[in-house]
């Protein structure tokens, strides 16, 4: 191989609801760039037992999930769509990458400081381990691009420390079993088994914050339910969550410079720009000079217009529960067929006695 062949791979964790934040910061991304680029997504199950052990329903938020990518407008035939713990190379590899990885690294996470909290003895190894996982799943499959939200920025930069760790640890290996592909680190031409993975962030919506504190990101688990805006709310509740959404008396600015200290504006800002594909800059000159009173509603209709459907066809997709499994089974072998294939030559680089 002379390049890395271009791999979109992306994951969302089957942990309660799915809001605007991960619709906008990630999966409106997802479905963006199955037009132009061979893409795997994934429920990542296994990860979502790192914080809570035990789920009465896994089974049917992985469904639930699924049926989101599905709704949004993914391919599952054209590109991959599966639940990674049918892929038992995902945890194999992650056991290698767990040895390549320093404590040290790890311990820097800032998602574990958040989630261990407190009391970070008594957290999961699974929780500290969880990078290594997650660089595992892009991994497996030599993935070159992965669209996420900013909160997963530093797990991605994580992720090609750890590619570049094993490429120097094992390049003697790699060169010699020709396993290698060539690929430019700053100026210099290296051959590596594993690609540096590009992340896809940016654009206006890569962190949503709540609609209650513009200091705090939009997220599953906040307890407030008026924070955030789930893919299955209806009309009503959409409308009515906007409307109570924290703003500043002032108008709208024309210009950005204006949202300076403005978190809450910046962010129904952002969102309207997120569900429009238009920048922020744009939103501004088409609303700076009007109040929330103006700007709240067209925001709401915008947002109904958008995510009505999208709860529609989920409620559709998911009432065949037939179809969502044999989605997930058949994406399964296909993702394990390729992860197979990595891992075979990430075996013999280590030397594994397998015959
Ligand atoms: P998860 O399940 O927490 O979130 C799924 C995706 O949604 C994005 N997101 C947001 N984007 C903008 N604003 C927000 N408020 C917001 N909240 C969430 C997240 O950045 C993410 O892209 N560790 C990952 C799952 C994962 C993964 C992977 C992702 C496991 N393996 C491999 C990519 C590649 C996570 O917990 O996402």
């Amino acid at each position: 191989m002379t390049a890395f062949q271009p791999l979109v791979f992306s994951g969302v964790q089957p942990t309660g609801n799915l809001h605007l934040g991960n619709y906008l910061g990630a999966i409106r991304k997802f479905v963006a760039l199955q037009e132009k680029s061979d893409c795997i997504y994934c429920v990542v199950d296994l990860h979502s037992i790192t914080a809570q052990l035990v789920h009465g329903d896994l089974a049917d938020q992985t469904r639930s999930i699924t049926a989101a990518f599905l709704a949004s407008g993914i391919d599952p035939k054209k590109h991959i769509v599966f639940n990674q713990s049918r892929v038992m190379q995902h945890a194999e590899l992650a056991w290698v990458f767990n040895c390549v990885a320093r404590i040290g690294w790890m311990n820097r996470m800032t998602q574990f400081k958040d989630k261990a909290g407190k009391d970070r003895e008594n957290a999961s190894l699974g929780l500290l381990a969880y990078p290594s996982l997650m660089a595992a799943d892009m991994m497996v499959y030599r993935a070159t691009h992965v669209p996420v939200g900013d909160d997963q920025k530093q797990h991605v930069e994580l992720t090609r420390d750890i590619a570049q760790k094993f490429n120097n640890d094992f390049s003697g290996r790699i060169a010699e079993l020709g396993v290698g592909v060539e690929m430019q680190v700053g100026e210099e031409t290296v051959n590596g088994f594993f690609p540096l993975i590009e992340p896809v962030i940016g654009g206006p919506a890569a962190r949503i914050m709540s609609l209650r504190d513009g200091s705090k990101k939009m997220s599953k688990s906040d307890p407030s339910d008026l924070s955030r805006i789930n893919l299955t709310d209806d009309a009503d509740t959409i409308s009515k969550k906007i409307r109570k959404a924290k703003t500043d008396p002032d108008a709208l600015p024309s210009e950005m410079d204006g949202l300076a200290g403005r978190p809450e504006a910046e962010n129904l800002v952002g969102i309207y720009a997120g569900l429009t594909d238009m920048t922020k800059e744009a939103v501004l000159q088409q609303f700076g000079g009007q109040q929330f009173s103006t700007f709240k509603p067209a925001l709401a209709d915008l947002a109904v217009e958008k995510l009505a459907p999208i709860a529609g066809e989920m409620r559709r997709i998911s009432a065949d529960r037939t179809y969502v499994d044999s989605v997930l089974r058949d994406g399964g072998e296909r993702a394990g067929a390729r992860a197979e294939a990595t891992m075979k030559s990430v075996r013999e680089i280590m030397g594994f006695l397998q015959h």
